[in-house]
């Protein structure tokens, strides 16, 4: 049974991702800061630490894994963006890749493959053209967030290990995230429109994610950078409409929320909700990888049908 790490695997994406490695018979070590508080569901699922700030990490646990995904980092949307703040959200990604590049250089491991979390917050603003892999880091503080978190954990390449980093747009997911602070609302008989409603949303449903996560893991043939966001990239208004139909049967009404209103409740965080970002997927795509979830109809239908 191959050993994989999940770093941060006690998230939304890693609880996901870990129920279905070990559907497909992989044993998962989740690297926590406090691995005591989880209890393991399953025999095939463990806990084990590491220690960002004294750079420590557990020696077995890197000795027996074949491969690595490396999720962990400080919630970018839960708190405001103070410096200290700020300084976390970096650092939790930026020193964590530092540790695992530090771990791989000096423990004997047979780690294969490297799989990374970063996220479309890479992208300056975009609308009618789509943004693709090569394109340069926005030079705000989420683009330089993402250009330093894939800076960090690049030198595994010259380690030997094949390093993929997956560009995560919104996960939709039942569990955690974006989806059910979208839904709350709907649920009163209010869709509300973020600002005017007409940024573009870069989603994928979250199995997808997961799917693409075990692919880039196992395929020899995945290698660099992959956005991870669904073929049909939606407006903010869309969605929320698309829910309420959906939830409502269009016994909704649909309340803009003005910008000006989202900049002083979030101050900076606001660019995450107004900042339209229409992210490509034709590189995996071109991977051949298939879509469970396409569109936000098939999306939406199954989450609320859950
Ligand atoms: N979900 C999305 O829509 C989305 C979109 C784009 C990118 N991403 C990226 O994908 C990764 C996984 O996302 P997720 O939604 O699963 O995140 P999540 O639910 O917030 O989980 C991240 C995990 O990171 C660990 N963590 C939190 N603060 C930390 C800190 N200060 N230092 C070190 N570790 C810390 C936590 O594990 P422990 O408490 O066990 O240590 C936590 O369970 C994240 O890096 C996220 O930025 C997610």
């Amino acid at each position: 049974m191959s050993s994989v790490i999940i770093t941060g695997g006690t998230g939304l994406v890693g609880t996901a991702l870990t129920r279905l490695l070990v559907m497909q018979g992989y044993s998962v070590v989740i690297l926590s800061r406090d691995p005591a508080s989880h209890r393991s569901r399953s025999p095939s699922t463990s806990y084990a630490a590491w220690n960002i700030r004294e750079q420590s990490i557990n020696e077995d646990a890197i000795g027996q894994a074949k491969h690595i995904i490396h999720l962990a980092g400080a919630g970018v949307v839960d708190r405001s963006w103070t410096d200290k703040r700020k300084k976390e959200i970096q650092d939790s990604r930026i020193k964590s890749s530092e540790l695992l590049v530090k771990a791989l250089t000096q423990i004997p491991n047979q780690v294969e493959s490297v799989v990374s979390a970063s996220a479309i917050g890479w992208y300056s603003e975009s609308r009618g053209v789509q943004s693709v892999e090569t394109d340069p880091p926005d030079p705000g503080f989420l683009g330089e967030t993402c250009r330093l978190w894939e800076q960090g954990i690049e030198p595994v390449i010259s380690l030997g290990k094949r390093l993929v980093i997956l560009r995560s747009g919104i996960a939709l997911s039942n569990e955690g995230g974006a989806f059910p602070e979208f839904k709350k609302p709907v649920r009163l008989g209010i869709a509300s429109v973020l600002g005017n409603g007409r940024q573009i949303v870069s989603w994928i449903h979250i199995d997808d994610l997961c799917r693409l996560y075990l692919e880039a893991m196992i395929n020899p043939h995945w290698s660099g950078i992959y956005n991870a966001v669904a073929p049909q990239p939606v407006t903010n208004k869309t969605l929320m409409m698309e829910l309420g139909n959906k939830m409502k049967r269009n016994f909704y009404i649909a309340v803009p929320i003005p910008g000006f209103l989202l900049r002083l409740l979030l101050g900076e965080r606001s660019i995450e909700v107004l900042k339209s970002s229409n992210v490509s997927c034709e590189k995996i795509r071109k991977q051949n990888f298939q879509f469970i979830y396409p569109t936000l109809d098939a999306a939406l239908r199954d989450l609320l049908h859950r």
